[in-house]
């Protein structure tokens, strides 16, 4: 029997071959127009967690997908993540400065180049995913789960009432909607992405990846706030107490640090009691879980 690698080894091995994953489909910095594509690489390789993608990795190995099929459900979603982190950055925005340990895409390149990078990396992730080799039912199902993910009832919105939001006092109820729209939304379609990958779920296997992305997903952004609050900009690679000079409602300055990190670790227990079906297969899922909660960039 062989066993599986360590976490750590296998974090890095999904890393590595998401690079080459994102490369390839990336149009190349040599094809018309070559400043587009140059900012479009600038944007989405060399940098980065790749959370959502170690999702689908994660997912995709409870049902023993096809290795193919979850490449491409990462590049995707990646794909749609680095374009809202470009688009997140723009003065109309956040206005930052510092992404990834590097100089924002509009900083680097200029505004309406960003605009068009996070366009351009948007269209790209649906043509990655509709070219799956899944049954095609299957394969529309995931492209409209990344659509629906991605819109207004998703990162978009998410987007739109944290912008609306800034200088208000929200209720626990207001914060949390949008941190489950604006950053949730993303991570549960990793999940579910690369669920499907494997194969068609069953209403108990949704109800339980639910329930686990949920906790995730809003762990996410609880713990985005606690370091935004906690850490400094070179260990995030993004400026650090941004929240609180744009006077933006967090999960900090409602229920305050302590309790913030309360909250994380429970979602992070929630999380693993809902992965329990699924027994050692999830076991990356867990560690997920973990290291979503632990992090400290
Ligand atoms: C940052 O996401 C934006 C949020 C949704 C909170 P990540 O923390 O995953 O950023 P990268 O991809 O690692 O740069
Ligand atoms: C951004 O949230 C979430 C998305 C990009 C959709 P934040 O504005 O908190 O992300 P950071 O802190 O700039 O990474
Ligand atoms: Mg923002
Ligand atoms: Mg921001
Ligand atoms: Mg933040």
């Amino acid at each position: 029997m062989t066993t599986a690698p360590m976490f750590e080894d296998w974090m890095k091995s999904v890393q590595v071959a998401m690079e080459q994953a994102l490369l390839q489909y990336l149009p190349s910095v040599q094809q018309t127009p070559e400043r587009l594509h140059e900012a479009m690489h600038y944007a989405v390789l060399d940098g980065g967690k790749r959370v959502r993608p170690l999702l689908v990795h994660a997912a995709g190995a409870l049902f023993d997908a096809d290795e193919t099929e979850l490449a491409r459900a990462a590049v995707a979603v990646e794909m749609i993540h680095a374009y809202s982190l470009v688009h997140d950055d723009m003065p109309c925005m956040d206005d930052d400065a510092l992404r990834r340990g590097k100089p924002t895409v509009h900083v680097k390149y200029d505004e309406a180049c960003a605009l068009l990078v996070g366009d351009a990396l948007q269209s790209q992730a649906f043509d990655v995913l509709a070219d799956g080799r899944l049954e095609p039912a299957r394969q529309l199902s995931m492209v409209r789960l990344l659509a629906k993910a991605s819109g207004s009832l998703g990162m978009c919105g998410g987007q739109a009432i944290d912008l609306a939001s800034v200088g208000l006092t929200l209720s626990l109820e207001e914060l949390e909607q949008m941190h489950t729209l604006k950053t949730g939304a993303l991570l549960r379609v990793s999940v579910l992405l690369g669920a499907l990958a494997g194969k068609q779920l069953s209403e108990n296997e949704i109800a339980a990846l639910d329930q686990y992305s949920s906790a995730i997903g809003l762990a996410f952004q609880v713990v985005d706030d606690v370091l935004d609050a906690t850490a400094d900009s070179a260990t995030l690679g993004k400026t650090a107490g941004k929240d609180a000079a744009d006077n933006k409602p967090t999960y900090v300055s409602i229920l305050g640090l302590a309790q913030s990190q309360a909250l994380a670790e429970k979602l992070r227990m929630e999380a693993h009691r809902a992965l329990e079906q699924f027994g050692d297969k999830a076991r990356r899922l867990r560690e997920l879980a973990d290291l979503i909660v632990q992090r400290k960039a």
